[in-house]
């Protein structure tokens, strides 16, 4: 018998089209455009500490321009590629204020809302960022989307995902049965399945928290921490620290490995009251990745991040997301 070939991309996203006889492969196609952009943002970021040097020499990148910042790079690439790719009818971009429309006659009937380069800060020193999406069926009546459009809750995600430029780049996904991670072959530029129906374990021993803020935090925050780092065998504790500073990288390692990521509200920024990360882009796709997992994503005072109906399109959040047993033991922290 013939040894089974690596599953592509591609092949994965077709037979779970196959499980729905409806479909029309409009998801499909939107999700191997997406991958296409993830590719090209790949293949610059693993140039990115070239770029000075290659860029004194004029360099020219895959899209015919000059070396732009790495952040807006990504940001247009996806911007151009989905714009007429036909399956979509509107868009929102961490970077951009206001909606973003597709080019006229490429109206198609999902919306997205991406965070293009998430951890932006590690860009230069050559730690894990990503790519991170989110979509939407379109609601409204006309050709055009709209804003209302894209603020929907997390629950009726269709689809939602990240890829991650790391020590390789992956790609983990759902489509609402189960999250698949791929990672991609260069050498080839086909991203394979590597880690089919991830589960996040249930309990773990890391959390993930930019602790330089305890003396901003509010007791709850304290109080649980505290508890984490008390000495306790029975329990597992202390538990360790991981934080990165990219929400992709802290995302993934603690879905792999377990852990639970707190950015709760604090008292360090009277202008962001909500805490840090934002709704569409961040939480809710990260939300539905946990739960199709098998982990939960909350709020600091409980409230399940898929259920939040966004009220603007940069409307932040408080985070708390990971295994399910460590976000449950949390809340009783959040709530008493
Ligand atoms: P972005 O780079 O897209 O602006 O997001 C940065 C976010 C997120 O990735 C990370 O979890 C968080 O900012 C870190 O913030 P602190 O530096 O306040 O810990
Ligand atoms: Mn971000
Ligand atoms: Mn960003």
């Amino acid at each position: 018998m013939s040894k089974r070939l690596g599953v592509t991309v591609s092949r994965q996203i077709m037979d779970s089209q196959k499980l729905h006889p409806e479909a029309t492969g409009e998801l499909s196609g939107l999700l191997n455009e997406l991958i296409v952009a993830g590719k090209i943002i790949s293949a610059e970021v693993n140039m990115a500490g070239l770029a000075d040097i290659l860029g004194q020499s004029g360099k020219v990148n895959i899209q015919g321009e000059t070396v732009q910042k790495l952040d807006d790079f990504a940001n247009a690439t996806i911007k151009r590629r989905m714009e007429q790719c036909g399956y979509i009818c509107v868009m929102a971009s961490e970077e951009e204020e206001e909606i973003i429309p597709v080019l006229d006659g490429y109206e198609g009937k999902y919306t997205l809302a991406f965070d293009p380069l998430d951890g932006s800060s590690n860009i230069d020193v050559n730690v894990s960022i990503g790519t991170i999406f989110s979509v939407h069926r379109k609601l409204s009546d006309g050709v055009k989307g709209t804003e209302a459009d894209l603020l929907q809750k997390g629950s009726l995600q269709v689809a939602a995902g990240y890829i991650i430029y790391g020590s390789s780049t992956m790609l983990v996904y759902t489509t609402g049965e189960g999250v698949h991670g791929f990672t991609l072959d260069p050498s080839v530029g086909e991203f394979f399945l590597s880690h089919p129906d991830i589960r996040i374990p249930a309990h773990s021993k890391y959390y993930s928290v930019n602790e330089a803020y305890t003396n901003y935090w509010f007791d709850s925050t304290r109080k649980y921490v505290d508890y984490l780092k008390e000495i306790d065998s029975e329990t597992g504790r202390p538990y360790s620290l991981r934080y990165i500073g990219s929400l992709v990288a802290d995302f993934h390692r603690n879905l792999i490995t377990g852990g639970i990521f707190l950015y709760p509200r604090d008292r360090k920024n009277t202008t962001k009251p909500e805490g840090k990360l934002r709704l569409l882009y961040e939480a809710a796709p990260m939300a539905l990745l946990v739960k199709e997992a098998g982990g939960v994503a909350i709020t600091d005072d409980g409230r399940d991040i898929l259920e939040i109906v966004p009220e603007s399109l940069h409307q932040r959040v408080p985070l708390i997301i990971g295994s399910r047993e460590d976000v449950e033991t949390a809340k009783k922290f959040y709530l008493s």
